[in-house]
């Protein structure tokens, strides 16, 4: 009988357990959770575990404070750390989460040393920058996530300016997963094929860009606390896209060898997204200005690694 993929999350909060919750309703891997509060991990696992009977599944969730229950996982998701309050950026958490982040990738590549690491904890780019640089493995076991989410909330909103459903509408965002430097793509969003320009106007159009660079923060000022349902389906899309060899094209935070002229440094970028990780990056000619906010937008990453001094 095939034995079923693992999956393994650090950091059992409000993201770690969404997206768990949608891996497990997918069916997709058995999952481990991880987490330093002692008890949180068991009680969240056997909490989703309780609702299967409900949802029709099977997988098996179980939590622990100890790495060695991670051993021999196909994905490695971290979403450790704190996450943003009321006006806060995520910018704002770098020295607690990369501190944070030092102390688990030891542990996560010792016991799964052919996982794919799928990082989620902010600021999500230097993050992703600081798992690549210590993990030792090559770039294509370890990705962010970034684009999936700021995309999903794009097509959203150009979906509600177009009135027309969500599953026809196309759009992505790269650059960095910041409200400020965030570079979402109108001239590549479609209705089915067809350019957005086709209905909406450039007013429209900005409308929904802006409020996409912001929709994280919007989510935040409402509840007073970070999103996570998007967030967790964010990261399930991109699991299900590695562990089911789907080869996605979904924007993700990558590490750049050359690719858009720049190297040395995770950003998010479109990828094929397979069994492999981040098995090929796709090109996209940008126009002046979408060039200019995307140099922008790694000048902003740059900034960050100084300060981390990885
Ligand atoms: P949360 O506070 O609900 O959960 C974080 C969990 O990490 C806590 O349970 C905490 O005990 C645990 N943790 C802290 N240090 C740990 C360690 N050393 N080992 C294991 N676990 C540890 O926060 P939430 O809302 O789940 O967010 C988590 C992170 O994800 C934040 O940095 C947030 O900004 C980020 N995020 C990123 C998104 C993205 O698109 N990349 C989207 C949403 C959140
Ligand atoms: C978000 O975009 C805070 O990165 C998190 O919701």
């Amino acid at each position: 009988m095939p034995k079923r993929p693992k999956v393994s999350i650090i950091g059992a909060g409000t993201v770690g357990t969404a997206a768990a919750h949608w891996i497990a309703s997918r069916e997709l891997a058995d999952m481990v959770l991880v987490d330093i509060i002692e008890g949180l991990p068991q009680g969240k696992a056997l909490d989703i575990m309780q609702s299967g009977p409900i949802a029709g599944f099977n997988v098996k969730v179980t939590g622990s404070s100890d790495y060695a229950a991670t051993a021999g996982s196909d994905v490695v998701v971290i979403t450790a750390g704190i996450a943003r309050k009321p006006g806060m950026t995520r910018e704002q958490l770098i020295d607690t989460n990369a501190g944070i982040m030092r102390s688990i990738i030891g542990p996560v590549v010792e016991h799964s040393p052919n996982a794919i690491l799928l990082v989620v904890t902010n600021p999500l780019d230097a993050m992703t920058y600081l798992t690549f640089r210590a993990a030792g493995l090559p770039r294509q076991r370890v990705v962010g996530e970034s684009g999936a989410l700021d995309s999903t909330r794009f097509r959203t909103f150009l979906a509600m300016e177009l009135g027309v459903s969500v599953e026809d509408v196309h759009a992505l965002v790269i650059g960095a997963h910041t409200d400020k430097d965030m570079v979402p793509l109108p001239r590549y969003a479609t209705v089915r094929g067809i350019p957005i320009s086709h209905f909406l106007t450039p007013a429209q159009i900005e409308a929904a860009v802006a409020r996409t660079r912001r929709g994280g923060a919007e989510i935040t000022e409402l509840m007073k606390a970070s999103a996570f349902t998007a967030p967790g389906a964010s990261i399930c899309e991109m699991v299900e896209a590695i562990l089911l060899d789907t080869k996605r094209v979904i924007p993700c935070c990558a590490s750049l060898d050359g690719e858009y002229g720049e190297r040395d440094v995770c950003v998010g970028v479109p990828i094929v997204l397979g069994a492999g990780g981040v098995e090929r990056i796709i090109e996209l000619p940008l126009d002046a200005s979408e060039k200019a906010a995307f140099k922008a937008s790694v000048g902003a990453i740059r900034e960050m690694l100084g300060a981390l001094k990885v």
